[in-house]
C-alpha cells in the first residue's frame, strides 16, 4: 500500500481532488490517503495556512497529491513555517520539502481541442536555482540587475533525475535547452554538465537546442520531441507554452520532485470564480494522480485510468463546459469510473 498525503486545497481544489481520489480508488490502486488541510481556508480556520503537520505528513509518506491553494491578492500573505516566512503555501512547500525538479507532461487527448494532435512530451525543469534564487538589486535609480546562478551539482541532479524517470517510463530521447552561445558560463555549464551526466545512460539519445530555436520548433513540429531538459526560467516559460500546445490549463498536470518526496498537482489555480458550482474540469487533477500512480509503479491502475479518461473525452457526452460539454465535475467523474476496465 502506498500512503499518500492528500491536500484538498482551496476553491475548486476539494471538488477536483475528490474526483481524482474516487477514480484512483475505483481503479483498484494500492493507495491509502492521509488527508490534511492547507491553504487560505485553513489559514482562516487554524491561523496557519500551512500547519507543520502537513509538512510532517508529506515527509513521512514521501508522496502527496495537492489541490490548488489560494494566495490572496493585495497585501503580503505571510506563510510562516520552520523558522521561515514564505510568500505563499506553494513556495513554502517547495522550499521546505526541497523540490529540485518539476515534471510537466504534455500530451494530446482525443476530444480535447488543440492545434496539434500527436504531441507526447515530458518536460524536466530544474527548480532550485537560475534567475529564481531571488538575488536582485537596483544598481542605481535607472538600472536593475539579477543574478543567474547555475551550479554543476543542481544541473547534474536534474539531468540524472530526468534520465532515471525516462528509463522508468520507457522514453528514449532528451533535448537539452540552453543559450550557451551568449551565456557561455551559466548556460554553458548547464549544457556541459547535463551532457556529461546523460552520457551515463547509453540507452538514451541526447541532443540540444538553443532555447529560441526550441520554441520555434515546438510550435512548428512539436510531435518530433520526446523529453526536454531545461533550466528554471526557460522551464517555467516553455512549460506554459507546452500547456498551450495541448489544450491549456484545464488539462495540464505536474509534479514536484525532491530528494525524498514527490508532490503531484494540477497546474491550474483555485479558480475562485467557479468554485463550489460543480463545473470545474477535473482532468488536470486526474492526470496528476495518474502521474503519481506511474511514479510509484501502479502502472496497471494508471493505464486503466488513462484509458477510461480517454474514452470519456472522445465520447464527449460527459465532459465539462471548458471541454465543450455540459456535464458537471461529478458527472464527468462518474462517467470515468463507469468506463474503467472490468466494470
Ligand atoms: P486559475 O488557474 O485559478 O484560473 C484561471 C482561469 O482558468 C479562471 O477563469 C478559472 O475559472 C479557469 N480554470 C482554472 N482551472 C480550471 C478547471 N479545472 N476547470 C475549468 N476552468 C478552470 O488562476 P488564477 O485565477 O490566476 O488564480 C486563482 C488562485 O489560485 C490565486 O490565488 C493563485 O494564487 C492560486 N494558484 C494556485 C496554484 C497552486 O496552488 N498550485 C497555481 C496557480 C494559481
Amino acid at each position: 500500500m502506498h500512503r499518500v498525503t492528500l491536500i484538498p486545497g482551496d476553491g475548486i481544489g476539494p471538488e477536483v481532488v475528490q474526483s481524482a481520489r474516487d477514480i484512483v480508488t475505483a481503479a483498484g490502486a494500492n493507495v491509502v490517503w492521509d488527508t490534511v488541510s492547507a491553504g487560505m481556508q485553513t489559514g482562516k480556520e487554524q491561523g496557519m495556512p500551512l500547519p507543520q503537520s502537513v509538512i510532517n505528513s508529506i515527509k513521512r509518506n514521501k508522496l502527496a497529491l495537492k489541490g490548488p491553494t489560494q494566495t490572496p491578492f493585495g497585501d503580503p500573505y505571510p506563510v510562516p513555517i520552520g523558522g521561515h516566512v514564505y510568500p505563499s503555501v506553494a513556495i513554502a512547500l517547495r522550499k521546505e520539502l526541497g523540490f529540485f525538479a518539476a515534471i510537466r507532461p504534455l500530451k494530446n487527448y482525443p476530444g480535447v481541442k488543440s492545434r496539434y494532435d500527436n504531441i507526447d512530451i515530458v518536460i524536466f525543469r530544474e527548480n532550485s536555482e537560475d534567475l529564481y534564487i531571488g538575488v536582485e538589486r537596483m544598481v542605481d535609480a535607472d538600472t536593475a540587475e539579477a543574478i543567474k546562478r547555475i551550479t554543476r551539482g543542481a544541473s547534474a541532479r536534474v539531468a540524472r533525475f530526468g534520465a532515471d524517470y525516462m528509463r522508468r517510463v520507457g522514453r528514449k530521447r532528451i533535448t537539452v535547452a540552453h543559450k550557451s552561445n551568449v551565456l557561455k558560463m551559466t548556460d554553458g555549464l548547464f549544457l556541459k554538465t547535463a551532457q556529461d551526466a546523460l552520457a551515463a545512460y547509453p540507452d538514451i539519445t541526447v541532443d540540444s537546442r538553443v532555447i529560441d530555436a526550441l520554441c520555434m520548433e515546438l510550435v512548428m513540429k512539436p510531435e518530433t520531441f520526446d523529453c526536454l531538459l531545461l533550466t528554471n526560467l526557460y522551464g517555467d516559460i516553455v512549460s506554459d507554452l507546452g500547456a498551450g500546445l495541448v489544450g491549456g490549463l484545464g488539462v495540464a498536470p505536474g509534479a514536484n520532485i525532491g530528494e525524498d518526496c514527490a508532490m503531484f498537482e494540477a497546474v491550474h489555480g483555485s479558480a475562485p470564480d467557479i468554485a463550489g458550482k460543480d463545473i470545474a474540469n477535473p482532468m488536470a487533477m486526474i492526470l496528476s494522480a495518474l502521474m503519481l500512480l506511474r511514479y510509484v509503479g501502479e502502472s496497471q491502475a494508471a493505464d486503466r485510468v488513462d484509458r477510461a479518461l480517454a474514452a470519456v473525452l472522445s465520447e464527449k457526452k460527459h465532459v465539462t463546459r471548458d471541454l465543450g460539454g455540459d456535464a458537471g465535475t461529478r458527472e464527468m467523474t462518474e462517467a470515468i469510473v463507469e468506463k474503467l476496465d472490468g466494470k
